[in-house]
């Protein structure tokens, strides 16, 4: 059910020192500008590869989705991974069925399609985001 490998999310205390390492360290030259996600409170940073993107997570203050998770790491880390499903809802239904648990409701994502996220501990300890296939993908 699972397509592509759209992103894999990772949380830094810092997108301009975070950029840094993958412009100038890792030689990535396709990064984009940072904008604010208002409603996860975080800022977001897609940097382009080849195959997929990394998505650059930084908290826009403390009530942040992911200040927790960077106080348990506080250099940063893979916060989730993404992957993309032809229908959003009804890969949704599908995890529910599954037993799989759904965190939230379908939201709008960074890349403006639907999103949902799925627990860990139903998906061997990794924070998976579900994303319907951007139109121009196809
Ligand atoms: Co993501």
């Amino acid at each position: 059910m699972i397509g592509r490998l759209n992103h894999v999310g990772v949380a830094t205390p810092s997108i301009d020192e975070a950029v840094k390492l993958y412009r100038d360290v890792l030689g990535a030259t396709s990064i984009g500008e940072k904008f604010k996600m208002e409603e996860q409170g975080v800022w977001v940073c897609f940097v382009d590869l080849p195959n997929s993107q990394i998505e650059l997570i930084e908290p826009i203050d403390e009530s942040s989705t992911i200040t927790g998770f960077l106080k348990n790491n506080p250099l940063g880390g893979q916060h989730h991974i993404c992957f993309e499903v032809e229908d959003l809802l009804a890969a949704r239904d599908d995890m529910v069925a599954k037993g799989a648990r759904v965190l939230g409701e379908p939201r709008i994502g960074a890349h403006g399609t639907p999103i949902i996220f799925i627990h860990p501990k139903d998906m061997g300890g990794m924070l998976v985001e579900l994303m319907q296939t951007p139109e121009a993908a196809h």
